[in-house]
């Protein structure tokens, strides 16, 4: 898939903001079919994984939902495009709350405490090796709230090419793939994190994805 993402940009031509943009809305439209309380938590790594997520919450707010995004990192680290809709979601007034030291996960158990689903745009394909803090904690939080979450791309912490957790995985309720779904999703204990998965293009071009 990172191969298909990078041809579909470089390639094709296709700007990466708009695949984000495309995926972020499919997040929200699952999202949006499992629960119609206002109240969502959308957690979001450093990658591109959580510009997506940043995405799904500027849907979910024009939509009607009251979103509310953890950052499992530094606003100053995210690149371009998920810079992009850090911006737009602080200008829609979306609260965004950094998490970078065991003292924030304070306010992210209020949070995830006080939310009626959670969407899970930690890590997507590009994480490596063993997960480090916070995000470790953060998946463990999510994984006790008992809440509904949906992933997005693949269940956080969970190898895309093994489906095996890389020390935890997210385990979801709804994952929503792009462009194909990974190995990881159906092989070894990909399954029993991934619940139910959605398959979405998000545009990018069929003659990539039927070559594969
Ligand atoms: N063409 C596109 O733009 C496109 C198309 C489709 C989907 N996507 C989305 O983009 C995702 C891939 O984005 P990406 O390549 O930026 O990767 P990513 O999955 O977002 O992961 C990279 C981020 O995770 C962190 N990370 C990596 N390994 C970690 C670990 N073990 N513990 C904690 N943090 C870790 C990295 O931080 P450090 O850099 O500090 O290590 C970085 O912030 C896909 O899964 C999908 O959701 C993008």
């Amino acid at each position: 898939m990172q191969q298909i993402d990078t041809e579909a940009i470089e390639t094709c031509g296709i700007p990466r903001l708009l695949l984000m943009e495309h995926a972020g809305l499919a997040v929200a439209n699952a999202a949006a079919s499992l629960s119609a309380a206002p109240a969502v938590l959308v957690c979001c790594g450093t990658g591109y994984n959580g510009g997506d997520g940043l995405c799904a919450a500027r849907h979910l707010s024009n939509r009607g939902y009251a979103p509310r995004v953890v950052l499992a990192g530094r606003l100053d680290h995210l690149r371009d495009e998920p810079m992009i809709y850090a911006n737009i979601v602080r200008r829609l007034g979306i609260p965004l709350a950094e998490c970078t030291s065991p003292a924030d996960l304070e306010l992210v158990e209020r949070w995830v405490a006080s939310s009626a689903l959670i969407i899970d745009a930690l890590l997507g394909i590009g994480v490596r090796g063993t997960v480090r803090e916070p995000v470790a904690s953060l998946i463990d939080r999510l994984n006790a709230s008992g809440k509904p979450i949906v992933a997005a791309d693949i269940p956080s912490g969970l190898d895309a090419d093994t489906g095996l957790p890389l020390g935890c995985a997210v385990k979801a309720t709804v994952t929503v793939t792009f462009g194909l779904p990974k190995r990881g999703c159906v092989d070894a204990q990909g399954p029993a994190h991934v619940g139910t998965l959605i398959v979405d293009p998000i545009t990018i071009p069929r003659t990539l994805l039927e070559r594969s």
